[in-house]
């Protein structure tokens, strides 16, 4: 029986190590999936060398994954050896160390893992399941904006809403999410990653690499706002949507907390929250989670109506994991998606 390799971070800030480790036989409910790609997000990063999260170590991350069914265990239905699947490490998997996406083989849950079509690949798979239920989180359960159709787009609705951070991979779901939904989308881009953005429909795209002082005066000028989804979430665009809020108060989502926001003024609230573990393991949220992964996916996927930013394959398998980190917490990833696959 082939053996099994992972991608460990043995302590905070520690370097990646790969090991060698058991192959897992699934339980109830559970597959072992053949991983041959992982997408990375910027919490991977943020687990090994920030303290903001405060995971329990020794850790193995990667939280998305495409690869093959190898087994199934007692009670799985929907999926079978050969399958090619995506997967989300939603729930408890998120902290079992079994079900990390950086290794040869994996644990799935099946209600986390969706049966790709042939002509679905593992990279728009993996890059979008769990950041557009992010996306989705955010702007339905959050925000209180509607949804879109499950294919097309909404008529417009008049309303304006602001995706600051279009060129991210969060960002730029949104962006497309919400312009099919019927909202008018104002966001932020780079000159280098414009034309990315614009192919996602937004109204109107504004260049937040100008002095900061253009910049609000163009935010200020695009708006009032049905709704502000921030999706950097990092301490300079905190500062910059709060300066922008500032003398009109107000509310604004972020992706993450970040350093000084203790200090934002009481007339403006900055909300967070692990938005797709709010969708996918909420009671309340049942309805919007079988809406989101059995109906509007699976659709979005095959119509490719949303798709993640391009992908920057790392050659050299798990052992570039410390790479993919890297790039990821040194700020170095522009509208990009970096991708491994481990059986390299
Ligand atoms: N709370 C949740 O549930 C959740 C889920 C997923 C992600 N997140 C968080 O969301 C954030 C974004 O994640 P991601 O995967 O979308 O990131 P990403 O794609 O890796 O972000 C890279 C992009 O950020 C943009 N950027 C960097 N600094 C910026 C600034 N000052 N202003 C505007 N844009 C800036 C860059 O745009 P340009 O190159 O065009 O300048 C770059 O393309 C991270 O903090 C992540 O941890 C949270």
């Amino acid at each position: 029986m082939t053996s099994n390799k992972a991608a460990w971070i043995k302590g905070p800030g520690s370097l990646v190590e790969v090991e060698t480790v058991e192959k897992w036989v699934p339980g109830g409910g559970e597959l072992l999936v053949q991983v041959e790609a992982v997408n990375f997000n910027p919490i991977d990063a943020k687990l090994q060398r920030s303290n903001i999260f405060q995971p329990q170590f020794p850790i193995i991350v990667g939280f998305t994954f495409a690869g093959t069914v190898t087994s199934t265990g007692p009670d799985v239905i929907s999926v079978k050896p050969g399958d090619r699947v995506v997967v989300a490490r939603w729930g408890q998997t998120g902290s079992d160390n079994k079900f990390g996406a950086l290794q040869k083989y994996a644990l799935a849950l099946e209600e986390n893992t969706l049966k790709l079509e042939p002509e679905i690949s593992f990279e728009d798979a993996s890059g979008v399941i769990a950041n557009l239920a992010t996306v989705v989180s955010a702007l339905n359960i959050y925000m209180g904006l509607s949804l879109p159709p499950i294919t097309g787009k909404a008529l417009p609705n008049g309303k304006r809403v602001l995706v600051y951070g279009g060129s991210s991979a969060v960002g730029g779901l949104a962006v497309k999410y919400a312009s099919d939904a019927g909202y008018e989308v104002v966001t932020t881009s780079s000159t280098a990653n414009k034309k990315l953005v614009e192919e996602r429909n937004a109204a109107h795209i504004i260049d937040h690499c100008q002095p900061k002082e253009d910049l609000l005066r163009e935010l200020r000028g695009h708006g009032p706002y049905e709704g502000i989804f921030e999706a950097i979430g990092s301490q300079t665009t905190t500062q910059l949507v709060v300066e922008l809020l500032r003398e009109t108060g107000g509310q604004f989502f972020s992706t993450s907390p970040s350093p000084g926001d203790g200090q934002i003024p009481n007339n403006v609230q900055k909300k967070w929250a692990g938005y797709s573990e709010t969708l996918a393991s909420q009671e309340a949220n049942r309805e919007l989670r079988a809406w989101y992964l059995e109906r509007y996916l699976p659709e979005a996927l095959k119509n490719r109506s949303v798709w993640p930013n391009p992908a920057l394959w790392l050659k050299g398998g798990l052992n570039s994991t410390q790479e993919a980190l890297d790039l990821l917490y040194d700020g170095k990833v522009s509208g990009k998606k970096i991708f491994l696959n481990p059986q390299d």
